[in-house]
């Protein structure tokens, strides 16, 4: 009786494993979090609110739509001084109206960043890939964070 008492008890305790072995081998099995094809590199791309080892926005504030993001009194921010260098280090290497072909490692035809006007009327686009904590711009190499605030901030102002 003592030992039937016993086998039952371990056939209980092995199951148990075996119910614990399927959920874990199942769970596992799910897909992890959906990644943008942008998000394969790695690095900064995407909403940095999910990687701790960006800085955070406490100073600027984190801007949902480009119509959040302020102009600061006083901005002082012009094409001349921050803007034909920004969109000449980072942006023009594949969005410049020189570059054809592959040279424009696939950025649309048409969309060029090497002229005023153009950006000042892609605000709203530019500053949802690169402005502030938006990341997905350039999609290789990387921009330092002060640059992308200058950067959401000069277009707030209106990219004069
Ligand atoms: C290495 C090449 C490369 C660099 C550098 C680059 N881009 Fe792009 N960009 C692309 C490609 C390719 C696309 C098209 C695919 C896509 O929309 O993501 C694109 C698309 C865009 C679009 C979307 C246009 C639309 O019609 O919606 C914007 C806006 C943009 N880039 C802004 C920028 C800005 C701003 C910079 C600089 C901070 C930049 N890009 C730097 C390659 C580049």
């Amino acid at each position: 009786m003592k030992h039937h008492t016993t086998t039952s008890a371990a056939f209980v305790l092995v199951s148990c494993i075996a119910t614990l072995c399927i959920a874990a081998c199942t769970s596992s099995a799910k897909p992890s979090t959906m990644q943008s094809p942008l998000d394969a590199g790695g690095n900064d791309f995407g909403n940095p609110s999910a990687d701790s080892s960006l800085p955070s926005f406490d100073a600027s504030g984190h801007f949902l739509t480009f119509a959040d993001r302020p102009c600061p009194p006083g901005s002082t921010l012009s094409y001349q001084s921050f803007g034909a260098a920004f969109f000449a280090n980072h942006c023009e290497l594949c969005h410049a109206s020189s570059m054809t072909g592959l040279a424009r490692n696939g950025a649309p035809v048409g969309l060029f960043f090497d002229n005023q006007a153009e950006i000042q009327a892609l605000r709203q686009k530019i500053w949802e890939r690169a402005g502030d904590e938006n990341h997905l711009m350039p999609p290789v190499g990387s921009v330092a964070m002060s640059e992308r605030v200058q950067l959401g901030e000069w277009l707030a102002c209106g990219a004069k």
